[in-house]
């Protein structure tokens, strides 16, 4: 991995218990990761995971977008507390809340998501289900790029888990997750140490992380 003298401050944008933010905010705690979280914000303010990031000592906020006329208004406040905290980076982690394209393209090649699917396979929400009544034989989770349309951003690095007999969604969404917690905290890493790149629409890795196989996870 390339050197990085100063961490990457990193903003994760959830909506409910935010388990994908705690390993996040785990992983980042090691002196030597490329990145520190300096804040979370949640567009609903029940959200567990803003509990447990205070906890953790992060400065946690709800910005509800019931309170704001449109997606314009929600994102602009968005915008000012990221703003406010420094931030360089975005991490969407389980954040549920369609950003305007307006948004997205301000944040091109800085803001990240984790999909629970192998995309291109399962864009949208249900993918757990979607992926028992397809038949798959594998399955896993996505870290990608955020791009305006919808699951479809560069992607950073998968991890596949297997569908067994018997698996419904509740199972087989277990056995994702613990994957998801694995791979987000490496593909941060990645990124924000700068042994991913994002160019011409696509993300490359240097040659070690590719060697050391960084971007996959399979069992
Ligand atoms: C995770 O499985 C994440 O991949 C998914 O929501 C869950 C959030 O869990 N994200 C999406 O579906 C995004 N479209 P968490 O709050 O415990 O991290």
């Amino acid at each position: 991995m390339s050197v990085q003298k100063t961490k990457k401050r990193v903003a994760i944008l959830i909506s409910g218990r935010g388990s994908n933010m705690v390993s996040l905010i785990e992983a980042a705690r090691a002196t030597d990761y490329p990145a520190e979280i300096g804040l979370v914000l949640s567009n609903r303010p029940d959200a567990a995971g803003l509990t447990r990031a205070r906890e953790a000592g992060i400065p946690a906020h709800a910005i509800d977008h019931k309170a704001y006329p449109d997606r314009a208004a929600f994102d602009a406040a968005l915008q000012q507390e990221l703003d406010a905290a420094g931030i360089e980076l975005i991490v969407l982690a389980g954040f549920m809340r369609i950003l305007t394209d307006a948004f997205v393209e301000g944040w091109a090649g800085r803001m990240i998501n984790i999909h629970p699917s192998l995309l291109p396979l399962f864009k949208g929400t249900h993918t757990h289900e979607r992926a028992l009544e397809a038949g798959v034989r594998l399955h896993g989770c996505t870290v990608h790029y955020v791009v305006p349309e919808l699951d479809a951003g560069p992607i950073v690095a998968q991890a596949a888990v297997p569908v067994l007999p018997g698996d419904d969604a509740d199972a087989l969404a277990a056995r994702v997750i613990v994957q998801e917690h694995r791979l987000y905290p490496a593909a941060l890493a990645l990124i924000a140490g700068g042994g991913a790149v994002l160019e011409g629409g696509r993300v490359r890795l240097g040659k070690a992380e590719r060697d050391a196989g960084a971007a996959l996870l399979s069992l």
